[in-house]
């Protein structure tokens, strides 16, 4: 039976036994057979995220679906990507040296980053990548001298912030004015940046790019954006006599963490995107660029999952419920970041009334360790199976070992299979790097 809770994977359905499946396959056995915490994405639904966005935005000849890989990593991941022949940003040198390891094509990567390093810069431009996206002057600096020395004109876009709040949590704001990304708009330190640019004669200038936030929920702030970038593509074309070929919109759909949000459809946002560059550079003059967006949660948040085991429950009379589970902020961030919220699914029996508020609570040493409040959950019990949906985006990415907790394994799963595409830590690998003192 299809189990329609939004926040789940599309496969996810409710078995012979009562138990929630993904993708074929029953969540509860995996938790048995992998361990908890595991994480789990439906390896189809990534497929068929990435074909929506490039039909979506198919009608506009060469526009790139360009995958954040910020939001989650891995070679298998990378693999399928290049399969569904989408281009990628990678934010570090970390980023990329993970995608050069799946064989991902250079030429369709796009290096981001607002303090990349000489030797990240360096490794980038000899793996010739597709762009760096400049972010400030001293990149610019350092990335003509150091494509100047490897003989290479090293295409590149430049990020502006286009002084757009979007209505999102303030840590994830990225093109108000006061942000640390990209060159600003506002004191024209943009023009000067693209003025500088296009002086740089181991660069060259193909365009702009721009990315106002993520977990963004409504189409407005794509319009305004559109609208400020083309009567900046305009003062670069009147004052500097460049007219930008390409404009990356960046990425920011957001997710549906709980079941009420509603983000837009990626169609949706397609055609917004689409219409506004149509009419805003008809308005401005200019020709119709070719286009870039660089989604990342939208395409992987609700395709993966999280599953954990109960270790204890603990009621405090007339305070509230806590169901403590093997995992916590050191594979999810997000509610202790930026109080993200999540709901809560009991695997054996999805279908079960709730009877009970849950406050499902971390193992970490931080009382701040809180994953879901107040879930709705049917008398959770030790050793139940939790499962926490959308947890497929700037979940695993963000993992760390804080209390000696080793990262969990995850699991691609498609047709009944699972197969393991990143394993579990162990202890030993804890203490891998450390080294005793003689
Ligand atoms: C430059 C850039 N592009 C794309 C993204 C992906 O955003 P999202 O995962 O919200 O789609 C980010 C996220 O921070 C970003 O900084």
């Amino acid at each position: 039976m299809r189990l329609s809770i939004p926040p789940l994977p599309q496969s996810s359905t409710v078995n012979a036994a009562g138990r929630l499946e993904v993708a074929g396959c029953d969540v509860v056995e995996l938790a048995r057979e992998f361990g908890t915490p595991l994480f789990i994405y439906d390896e189809q639904q990534i497929r068929e995220r990435c074909r929506e966005y490039q039909s979506a935005f198919g009608r506009v000849p060469g526009t790139k679906i360009v995958y954040a890989s910020k939001a989650f990593s891995c070679l298998a991941l990378i693999q399928l990507l290049a399969e569904e022949e989408m281009s990628l940003d990678v934010a570090s040198g970390g980023e990329l040296f993970t995608a050069l390891s799946a064989w991902f094509p250079p030429e369709e990567i796009f290096l981001h980053g607002n303090a990349n390093t000489r030797d990240e810069l360096h490794w980038a431009v000899r793996n010739e990548v597709g762009y760096v996206v400049l972010d400030s002057l001293a990149e610019l600096e350092v990335l003509d001298r150091v494509a100047g020395e490897a003989g290479r004109r090293q295409p590149v876009l430049l990020r502006v912030t286009p002084g757009v709040e979007a209505h999102t949590h303030e840590f994830i704001q990225t093109g108000k004015q006061d942000s640390k990304f990209g060159f600003c708009l506002a004191d024209g330190v943009a023009l000067d940046g693209v003025s500088r640019a296009l002086e740089a004669p181991n660069l060259k200038l193909e365009g702009l790019h721009c990315h106002i936030g993520s977990q963004i929920l409504a189409l407005e702030p794509y319009r305004k954006t559109i609208a400020i970038m083309a009567d900046f593509m305009a003062a670069c074309r009147d004052k500097l006599g460049f007219e930008a070929g390409s404009l990356d919109l960046g990425g920011g759909l957001g997710a549906a963490y709980l079941g009420a949000e509603q983000p837009p459809r990626v169609d949706e946002l397609a055609e917004t995107i689409v219409t506004a560059t149509r009419s805003e550079m008809n308005r401005a003059g200019l020709a119709v660029p070719r286009l870039a967006v660089e989604p990342g949660r939208s395409i992987v948040a609700n395709a993966g999952i999280t599953a954990y085991e109960i270790q204890a429950i603990k009621t405090i009379p007339g305070v509230r419920t806590y169901a403590a589970v093997d995992g916590g902020m050191s594979d999810n961030l997000r509610p202790a970041l930026y109080g993200a919220e999540y709901m809560a699914v009991i695997a054996g029996r999805p279908l079960e009334e709730p009877t009970a508020s849950v406050t499902v609570a971390g193992k970490h040493c931080e009382s701040g360790d809180i994953l879901v409040k107040d879930a709705r959950l049917p008398d959770p019990a030790r050793g139940d199976i939790l499962v926490t949906p959308a947890t497929g985006a700037y979940g695993y990415s963000m993992a760390s070992n804080y209390n000696g907790q080793p990262r969990p394994a995850v699991l691609f799963v498609k047709d009944g299979d699972a197969r393991v595409v990143i394993i579990r830590e162990t202890y030993e690998d804890l203490i891998r790097l450390h080294q005793r003192i003689e």
